[in-house]
């Protein structure tokens, strides 16, 4: 069976049910989440950009890379629109980058070539499409330092298990002079962050809502879409976003033409997404966890946002 029925079948059959969030992007849901980046009350990626520009140099600084050269390897990649800042600064400060965009999207590692050789021509590119646990270790062994970067906040979609897998993963590939850079969403005033997951445009409500829409379509369902509502809600003990689909009356839903049948109750939620904001407390432990030592957090002004460099102990 394809990996996205099994898994829908899967998350629907569980209680409580859930979908999980990786789906998000097709490229109706893609496109969403370029203009969710675009709002006001997101305010994570900007956060991370005012790191990039003021304190790449420092970061570098910290780095050392052995004879100013560095493979850049990026996680999830996607158009490379805000690494440019980061590869840019890098550069000015006279490193030589490999840059490996990891990305499961072929198409974006394009557009993510592109703008990269557009902008920085002297910089060797080493696009790998795939998922990136495979495409990792196939990356060729050179005598040059490693920096892995996991931007975008993205580990916030992980669960603690997933991030400790994630970080072992890559730590295997990694010697004891590389690093790995994360991105992590800080925690703060519990109002900012419900905000960010409940704009008022309500772009966050139809990135949510596709799902459904993206799931009548290549999954052959017949969700209506009208009869569900976006709900996300902010618990800042956990420190996590859970964003929901509540379905607002008793509902039957066929997938795959029939073949699969759920019943839902009013008022029943389908858990799409975890959003989690960090600690630095708790980014060290998660770190020190897995076998990592951090080497130093960058954050903003307003400490919304942090990137933190670690490297095996
Ligand atoms: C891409 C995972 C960082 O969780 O903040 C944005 C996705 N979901 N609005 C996030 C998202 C709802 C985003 N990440």
């Amino acid at each position: 069976m394809e990996t996205f029925l099994r898994d829908v079948v899967r998350g629907l059959s569980a209680s409580p049910k859930y979908i999980p969030s990786q789906y998000f992007y097709d490229d109706k849901g893609s496109k969403l989440f370029q203009q969710i980046m675009q709002l006001e009350e997101y305010y994570l990626p900007e956060a991370e950009m005012e790191i990039i520009e003021n304190q790449t140099e420092k970061i570098i600084v910290d780095l050392k890379p052995l004879n100013n050269c560095l493979d850049v390897i990026e996680l999830g990649a996607g158009d490379g629109s805000k690494t440019l800042a980061f590869l840019k600064h890098a550069s000015n400060y006279g490193v030589n980058i490999h840059y490996y965009p990891l990305d499961i999207s072929p198409e974006i590692l394009k557009t993510n070539e592109k703008l990269i050789t557009e902008h920085l021509p002297t910089i060797q590119i080493s696009p790998l499409a795939g998922n990136y646990f495979d495409t990792l270790s196939s990356i060729p062994e050179s005598k040059n330092q490693r920096l892995v970067l996991f931007m975008g906040s993205n580990i916030g979609n992980l669960t603690d298990d997933e991030i400790s897998n994630l970080l072992e993963k890559t730590g295997s590939v990694l010697k004891p002079s590389d690093a790995i850079l994360i991105a992590f969403d800080l925690k703060k005033c519990p109002g900012t962050i419900l905000k960010a997951y409940d704009d008022s445009k309500g772009i966050t409500r139809s990135f949510n809502l596709n799902l459904l829409h993206r799931i009548n379509r290549e999954l052959h369902a017949d969700f209506d879409v009208s009869r569900f509502e976006h709900y996300p809600m902010y618990n800042p003990v956990s420190g996590a976003v859970h964003s929901y689909l509540i379905s607002q009356n008793e509902q039957t839903v066929q997938i795959d033409n029939g073949n699969y049948t759920f019943e839902l109750a009013s008022f029943e939620p389908i858990h799409t997404e975890i959003s989690r904001k960090f600690s630095l407390f708790q980014i060290e432990k998660l770190c020190t966890g897995s076998g990592f030592n951090v080497f130093g957090h960058y954050t903003d002004k307003k400490q919304h946002y942090a990137l933190t460099l670690i490297k095996q102990v």
